[in-house]
């Protein structure tokens, strides 16, 4: 296979298109074994705007029938740090009660989206909640939680690329990579 040049404002590749394909098939395949025997119909639920790729690729290659339902949550500000707090911008449509959940998630990083949302999910009466990721980043976590399924770890470092963005850039790349530090330094002066 041939080389290809990455966006000019990208370091290097983390993720290359052919190898998400691979995560994307490795999650469908772990939570089709998952949802094998269970009865009643998934709810997938996917975090705009960052997950919509992974999550879209995801239920898409799954062989278990799942509905979809979509919310827009921040807890940024305008920050680039976590401010622990939620707020939820659009909710979902779907009564959760008595379901079963499936988070599909481009990054875990704080934690703290993923922990407020379990929590809101579970509270609303969720048969079960499981979490698949396609990014995990450790070495950032405030809470002591983790996916059911991290398909890839990576250390702390701007990526952006297939759902992830910076100053709402780069979500449209089919691959993920890391963004040269003069783009983000620049902006920041
Ligand atoms: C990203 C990502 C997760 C969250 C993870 O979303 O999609 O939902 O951050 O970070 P955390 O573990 O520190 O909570 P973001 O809030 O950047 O919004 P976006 O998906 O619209 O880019």
């Amino acid at each position: 296979m041939g080389t290809f040049d990455i966006d000019k404002d990208l370091e290097s590749l983390v993720l290359s298109a052919e190898q998400i394909a691979e995560k994307v098939a490795e999650a469908a395949d772990w939570l089709d074994k998952k949802f094998a025997f269970t009865h009643d119909t998934p709810l997938a639920v996917c975090v705009l705007k960052g997950s919509v790729f992974f999550f879209c690729d995801v239920v898409r290659a799954m062989k278990t029938p799942v509905q979809v339902d979509f919310m827009s949550v921040t807890s940024y500000g305008n920050s680039s740090e976590s401010s622990g707090e939620l707020e939820i911008i659009m909710d979902l449509t779907a009564s959760v009660a008595g379901r079963s959940v499936i988070l599909i998630e481009d990054i875990v990083d704080s934690g703290n989206t993923l922990s407020k949302i379990k929590d809101m999910i579970l509270k609303r009466g969720a048969r079960s909640f499981t979490v698949v990721t396609l990014l995990d980043k450790p070495s950032r976590r405030k809470l002591p939680i983790k996916a059911d399924l991290s398909c890839c770890e990576v250390g702390d470092e701007f990526i952006v690329g297939y759902g992830l963005d910076y100053a709402q850039k780069y979500r449209d790349l089919p691959y993920i990579g890391i963004l040269k530090r003069e783009i983000y330094e620049k902006n920041s002066r």
